[in-house]
């Protein structure tokens, strides 16, 4: 049977239409995650729902204990994770509003702790990490959005960058030329994590502003909030069928 949580990122600190069973808060050896977990019912499913920045949302992309976030939602049996984050669109079909399932990663941090297999090995451990979603999660999703009648787009590079700032017009180039579809800042490690613990992990990416360069306008923060709201309806709706199924 499978355990479904969701990770929500910046416009999804609290997940509508969740009835709240439990709140947990619990650590890791890894120290603590992000907030606490928090139990319920999603349209007569199971789910467990963590917020990827707190709640408030105060723990900015490079700062996330992604190790504690991970390791304590295994702890709680999770078997799979779906992980809204908000990004910036690079490819012109990667309109603000917008969802978006990537199906690769291109990973620009550094300095972030990314894996389990650190210390303590009986041998050297290397996931296979050539596809880095679920297939078989995204394409749960797929058809949930398909379904549900919201227009997705299916497949993109997502290029992780550090944060917290956002990119320069430059930046922005290279990563295209590179092949990456969308920018966001919290990615990765998160979904290696997901891997390494066997976790099956797919996102759902809200476009929240054409990124840095794309146009002339300044990206403000009013620009992403309204196009996360405005990406907010698609989504709960997408999540709905997605459990129901
Ligand atoms: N860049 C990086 N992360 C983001 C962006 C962006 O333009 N928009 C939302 N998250």
């Amino acid at each position: 049977m499978n355990q479904m949580a969701i990770i929500g990122g910046t416009g999804l600190t609290r997940l509508p239409d969740l009835t709240i069973v439990r709140r947990e808060r619990v650590t890791t050896p890894y120290g603590d995650p992000s907030s606490e977990l928090v139990f319920g019912r999603f349209h007569q499913q199971d789910l467990v729902f963590l917020a990827r920045h707190g709640n408030p949302h105060i723990v900015p992309p490079h700062k996330i204990n992604y190790r504690a976030n991970i390791w304590a939602l295994k702890e709680a049996g999770v078997t799979c994770i779906l992980a809204v984050a908000a990004v910036g669109g690079i490819r012109a079909d990667m309109v603000p509003g917008k969802i978006a399932i990537p199906d690769q990663i291109i990973d620009y941090t550094y300095g972030r702790p990314h894996t389990f297999f650190e210390v303590d090995l009986d041998l050297v451990t290397h996931i296979d990490f050539t596809h880095p979603y679920s297939p078989w999660l995204r394409e749960k999703v797929l058809t949930a959005a398909r379904v549900a009648g919201v227009g997705i787009v299916d497949g993109g590079v997502y290029g992780c960058t550090q944060g917290p700032r956002l990119e320069t017009a430059a930046e922005i180039s290279r990563m295209e030329r590179d092949g990456s579809d969308l920018v966001g800042m919290t990615g990765m490690p998160e979904a290696a994590l997901a891997r390494e613990l066997g976790i099956d992990y797919a996102c759902c990416a809200v476009v929240a502003n054409w990124a840095a360069g794309k146009t002339a306008a300044e990206i403000t923060m009013a620009e992403i909030e309204a196009n996360l709201i405005a990406g907010m309806d698609d989504l709960a709706l997408i999540l709905r069928h997605l459990v129901q199924a």
